[in-house]
């Protein structure tokens, strides 16, 4: 039997996972159209609504990973020659205009370097260039950190009457969320960061004007994703669609059991306290973070490495002797910083401090002279 290590994962994501969540996988399986499982279904259709900031009835844990989630709504609302205009900070922003351009939308991309918040005026002459069919952006974009203020730029589609889509797939449970507030159209997001649910389900929803213009389609939708199909489902019939991936369903009910008996403030908070913690335990090795702190994402924070420092022999040494994991950089940002992930069940000061001492012991192993004493000193301090 496969055994792996019990690797504490703070990279940006797969984030650690709880005893009850793991323990939820593991029970009986019952089949998808189950009576004992649909009221279970309709359970984590609600707790997903609340998590979105939403009412849309069409609110679902699409199975696949988050890229399902980004491909589901690119597929409905995106038909070839549709003029979408993607904000692009880091590589998932590029990944959702590759979507687009895949769909044969015309994808306008508006870029801000790795690691800056998106220009709200870049963005807006962008909208006013032609029109606009969907604006896209990447809530907390997980190459850099930064976190979009979502406010504006639901203002900027709403005014220009394009529909507003959103990759929620690091925020959501980690940051508060009100698609209906701003007027987001369809979020999507993935169960592998915040929710701490392992990876393989895509929650999303649909606002009543998506579902609209999805009605309005001169192309069909692949068959998988279509939310005319995915309604018979997920809707009151509870027809079959594809055959749901029921473990995975107990799973993120287990989540969302947890995350609604902490409260989401809390929660939210829980987040903040321990990405500041972190910040303020880098100085003293000699670390500095990417991104300023008023763009910053709570739940993954790029650290630049000092120079002279190797990447992959850094991280190599945290998963060898301290059963961590980080991420590395990605895009231009490769080998110059590595990316932790304080998300879900795993942001919690007892991680920080130990991944502070880890950081301390890894950079030493790679000829720095951290001080980590010091660092934790600071994160007691705070
Ligand atoms: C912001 C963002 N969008 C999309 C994705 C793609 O999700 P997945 O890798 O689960 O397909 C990720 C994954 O890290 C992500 O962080």
């Amino acid at each position: 039997m496969f055994e792996p290590d019990e690797v504490l994962l703070l990279g940006p994501g797969p984030s650690p996972v709880s005893p009850r969540v793991r323990r939820a996988q593991a029970q009986p399986l019952l089949g998808h159209l189950d009576s004992e499982f649909v009221p279970l279904l309709d359970r984590v259709q609600s707790g997903l609504r609340r998590l979105f900031g939403t009412t849309n009835r069409l609110t679902l844990p699409l199975a696949g990973t988050g890229s399902s989630g980004m491909e589901a709504v690119v597929a409905n609302l995106v038909e070839p020659g549709d003029r979408v205009v993607v904000g692009v900070n880091g590589v998932f922003g590029m990944r959702f205009a590759d979507s687009v351009r895949r769909a044969g939308g015309e994808a306008v991309v508006v870029e801000a370097p790795f690691g800056c918040a998106l220009d709200p005026d870049a963005l807006r002459t962008a909208i006013a260039g032609g029109p606009t069919r969907l604006l896209a952006v990447v809530h907390a974009e997980t190459s850099t950190g930064v976190l979009t203020d979502l406010r504006p730029v639901a203002a900027m589609a709403r005014d220009a009457g394009a529909l507003f889509a959103v990759d929620c797939v690091t925020s959501i449970g980690g940051v508060p969320l009100a698609c209906d507030e701003l007027g987001v159209d369809a979020a999507f997001c993935g169960t592998q960061k915040c929710l701490s649910v392992p990876p393989g389900l895509a929650p999303v929803t649909f606002s009543e004007r998506a579902l609209e213009r999805v009605a309005a389609r001169r192309h069909p939708v692949p068959f998988y994703f279509d939310t005319r199909l995915l309604t018979g489902y997920f809707g009151r019939e509870r027809s079959y669609h594809y055959t749901a991936p029921v473990s995975m369903i107990y799973a993120l009910a287990a989540s969302l059991d947890e995350i609604d008996e902490e409260g989401h403030e809390a929660r939210f908070a829980r987040h903040r306290e321990a990405a500041a913690a972190l910040r303020c335990g880098l100085g003293p090795l000699g670390l500095e973070p990417l991104v300023a702190e008023e763009h910053a994402a709570p739940m993954l924070t790029t650290v630049r490495y000092p120079d002279g420092i190797d990447d992959v022999a850094f991280r190599r040494y945290l998963r060898r002797h301290h059963l961590i994991e980080v991420g590395g950089g990605l895009g231009p940002l490769a080998g110059s910083v590595f990316r932790v992930g304080l998300m879900g069940h795993g942001a919690r000061l007892p991680n920080v401090l130990r991944a502070l001492a880890a950081f301390g012991d890894a950079l030493r192993a790679c000829g720095a002279a951290p001080d980590v004493a010091a660092a934790l000193a600071a994160v007691h301090a705070g």
